[in-house]
């Protein structure tokens, strides 16, 4: 059984304006140890599905199920969430100070972290914040562990919120854009410490990222989000090398490496969806290259999508490659609708 199974998960919001249906109907597995990558462009409903299992947005219209360890959090009380939350399954952001407070030092907010959910003496509770702070790769963790936040480079305060995210051993650890503020330096070292310590730890972790270069190395399986839908999952070999779907594709293209260094990158033309009252038909139909007719009134269900198991995707295109390719290119070879000359003239 996997660790975390998501099913048909669907969150919307009240707003003035109307109502936002930011998730709509996403269902994925995460396996104990594994990394799942989340990535899609920002709007796509990536943080809003995984705040919402850990029971973070107040207001929402939350369906379906998040079933964790036998139990479903979208229904758990408030005490197990406060149980669960931290201890088994953690949760860092691109900003430190979200989690760490600006006026306690950063070992004392580990060792409240150990001491809120274990019984241990202060000594010892100190002692592995150390060991912690020694294991994200803190430089003299034993002096530092008595810093405040400011006194840490924006680099170290990610280093230390994992810590700080780890200091109980969960089982899921969840990473929203943990590398979007750093250069990109820095960002290659704090995925190696998440990478590092779930190794050591045996977490598994989603790794939520607008930029799919970041879950590159990383990822056991990728979801790919728009539009509040899942367009595609597949293993990580197979969404980089042996995609479905035209988002997908979208997003390859715009990644630095992809097509040698000296092609310029190709970001994907238009605007994510407004998910006040979204239109029928595929999200993606305003902006694929290949869109059909039917793309704009039938939503795509996910299928399966080519001989890799697990590998589904939620486009109407074909599943079979050489059908694909073929239509592909008469896809576009065809005058944009709308804009061919009429025939014969007015
Ligand atoms: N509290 C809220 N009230 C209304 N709309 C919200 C709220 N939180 C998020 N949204 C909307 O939900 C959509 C998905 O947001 P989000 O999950 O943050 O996207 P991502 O993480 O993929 O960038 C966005 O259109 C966002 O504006
Ligand atoms: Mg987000």
């Amino acid at each position: 059984m996997p660790l975390l199974q998501v099913e048909e998960l669907r969150v919307s919001f009240r707003t003035a304006d109307g109502i936002v249906q930011a998730v709509r109907g996403v269902s994925y597995d995460v396996e104990a140890g594994q990394t799942l990558g989340i990535v899609g462009e920002s709007g796509s409903g990536k943080s809003v599905s995984t705040q919402t299992i850990m029971g973070l947005t107040r207001g929402a219209q939350v369906s379906g199920r998040a079933v964790f360890e036998g139990k479903d959090l979208l229904t758990a009380s408030t005490g197990d969430m406060q149980r669960i939350r931290g201890a088994k399954i953690a949760m860092i952001f691109q900003d430190p100070l979200t989690s760490l407070h600006p006026y306690y030092k950063v070992g004392w907010q580990i060792m409240e972290m150990i001491q809120q959910h274990e019984s241990v003496s202060k000594d010892d509770a100190r002692k592995r914040a150390v060991e912690l702070l020694r294991l994200v790769g803190i430089p003299h963790p034993d002096r530092r562990v008595d810093d405040y936040p400011h006194q840490f480079s924006g680099g170290m305060r990610q280093r230390a919120m994992i810590a700080m995210a780890m200091a109980l051993n969960p089982a899921l650890l969840i990473a929203d854009e943990p590398t979007t503020a750093l250069d990109v330096t820095v960002q290659a070292q704090v995925l190696r410490v998440i990478q590092r310590m779930q190794e050591m730890f045996g977490t598994a972790v989603i790794l939520i990222t607008h930029d799919l270069g970041v879950i590159a190395d990383v990822a056991d399986e990728v979801l790919v989000m728009y539009g509040g839908e899942v367009m595609e999952r597949a293993d990580r070999r197979t969404l980089f090398f042996n995609s479905h779907h035209p988002y997908t594709e979208g997003l390859l293209q715009s990644l630095p490496a992809y097509g040698g260094a000296r092609e310029r990158l190709r970001p994907i033309p238009g605007q994510p969806p407004s998910l006040l009252s979204p239109p029928p038909g595929c999200p993606f139909a305003p902006r694929c290259p290949y869109v059909m007719d039917r793309c704009r009134t039938e939503d795509p269900p996910l299928a399966a999508a080519g001989e890799e198991p697990g590998h589904i995707s939620a486009c109407w295109l074909p599943h079979r490659g050489s059908e694909r390719a073929e239509l592909r290119r008469k896809l576009l070879e065809a005058e944009p609708a709308g804009t061919a000359p009429s025939a014969g003239g007015a």
